[in-house]
């Protein structure tokens, strides 16, 4: 295979930024390279010097004058819920209820799983999102049809069917050992295979019995490399239905603490109201609370309170939580990550949303070897991203001094249209735009 050097203005991180203008937490290139080989990085820099390395059979992919990143990172969303997003007018409860546990019972059927899952990935992929975790349904067929679609996009994914056996209709419950000989079947089947990584996901302590939630630590305690993924005290009404199934917890997080559920590789969604004793729990075991903006606000959920996290030393994501999250694109997420953190007097710099939506979640996942920035060895998981693809955002630009400015931008004003490329292993990914009726 020949080389590709893909051309234009590179950043990439190497640490958390530390204020506005901690430069030494990324590394940017005006005139910038990226030599990929094999689907890997062999090295980024400035142009004159990587385009060196390259053998003599090489392709030149010129983005000048955009700004090529690492493919965007998604820690939580949901795959059933594509065709579910903009379900009006619910708080969490009723909207699972109303909406989403009626959606879910479609994908029993496999080839409306496959048909949705292709929609799926060309919305992540137009959004140059390049690694997600989700949930699946409850249905091994949803599973089989998230990890295909991925593999055949040579995507690294993480997901995982949902365990749910209360509080749910019957067509979307299974039981404790149901669930477990599927999840097993299904971690067997797929984690670890190409760029596959399972998820065991019981949907929350609502729709878990103690007795899957047992299953669920068995699970955890004979599968160290899987994921865990859960929800935690996203909504009041939640809390207190979820608090009174466990009477003996000492609150919502405790419940998942009884079982083994909590460590560094649990991805807890939303993470809204806990106390200070449960933040303390989170920190003490590495879990990573995941902050879900556009979800907080469409549900009316919440704010999430980020600084509580970083005093308490607990680790935390960002994600869209697709479908109450209400958009795939991560620019659009911390557009409102930005505003929801100002309402709690808190702020976001550009570049700490630029690290988050890379290097953040990257770390968070435990992939930042492979994924999130574009060190020699790393996948060749790219986007390109063009400020000034809108009218407005181009008129805009036109008063733009430094890259924060432009960073800023492209979160306030950006969305699908400013993706110019997305690279999968070093392939051009972004899909062709879907007819209105397509
Ligand atoms: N809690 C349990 N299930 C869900 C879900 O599908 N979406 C959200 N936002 N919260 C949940
Ligand atoms: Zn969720």
């Amino acid at each position: 295979m020949s080389d590709l050097l893909i051309r234009g203005r590179v950043l990439t991180f190497i640490a958390e930024p530390q204020g506005i203008d901690d430069t030494a937490a990324y590394r940017y290139h005006e005139d910038g390279a990226v030599l990929v080989r094999d689907g890997k990085v062999v090295d980024t820099g400035d142009y004159a010097a990587i385009s060196k390395l390259a053998g003599t059979d090489v392709e030149v992919a010129d983005h000048r004058p955009n700004l090529v990143l690492p493919g965007l990172i998604d820690t939580h969303l949901h795959f059933p819920q594509t065709q579910a997003i903009a379900s009006y007018g619910a708080q969490l409860l009723e909207w699972l209820n109303t909406y989403i546990f009626v959606e879910e019972q479609k994908f029993a059927d496999a080839v409306h799983a496959a048909a949705v899952a292709d929609r799926f990935y060309d919305e992540l992929l137009s959004n140059g999102t390049t690694t997600a975790v989700a949930y699946c349904s409850v249905h091994p067929e949803s599973v089989d049809a998230y990890f295909t679609a991925a593999e055949a996009r040579g995507m690294r994914m993480v997901g995982g069917k949902v365990m749910m056996d209360r509080n749910a209709p019957d067509a979307l419950r299974d039981t404790p050992q149901k669930g477990y000989d599927e999840t097993k079947a299904l971690i067997e089947k797929w984690h670890g295979r190409g760029r596959a990584h399972y998820a065991i996901s019981p949907r929350f302590a609502i729709t878990s019995t103690p007795e899957q939630m047992e299953m669920s630590q068995a699970l955890v305690a004979e599968n160290p490399t899987c994921y865990v993924q859960t929800h935690l005290s996203e909504n009041h009404d939640e809390i207190a239905f979820a608090t009174s199934l466990y009477p003996e917890a000492k609150d919502y997080t405790d419940i998942y603490a009884r079982y083994g559920l909590l460590n560094e590789r649990m991805l807890l969604g939303h993470c809204i109201h806990l106390s200070d004793r449960e933040v303390g729990v989170l920190a003490e075991t590495g879990s990573v609370a995941v902050f879900c903006p556009t979800s907080n606000l469409f549900l009316g959920s919440g704010l999430f309170d980020r600084d509580r996290f970083d005093k308490a030393g607990a680790r935390w994501s960002v994600a869209t939580d697709v479908g109450a999250g209400t958009s795939f694109s991560m620019l659009e997420t911390m557009d409102e990550a930005y505003k929801v953190l100002h309402l709690r007097g808190q702020k976001l710099t550009p570049f700490n949303s630029f690290y988050r939506m890379t290097l953040g979640n990257a770390r968070a996942l435990g992939l930042e070897k492979h994924i999130g920035s574009l060190h020699a060895g790393a996948d060749a998981d790219i986007v390109v991203l063009d400020s000034s693809a809108k009218p407005a955002m181009e008129y805009r630009m036109r008063t733009a001094k430094s890259l924060l400015e432009e960073l800023f931008v492209l979160q306030t004003m950006g969305d699908d249209r400013c993706v110019a490329e997305v690279y999968v292993a070093g392939k051009p990914m972004k899909p062709k735009a879907h007819g209105a009726r397509g």
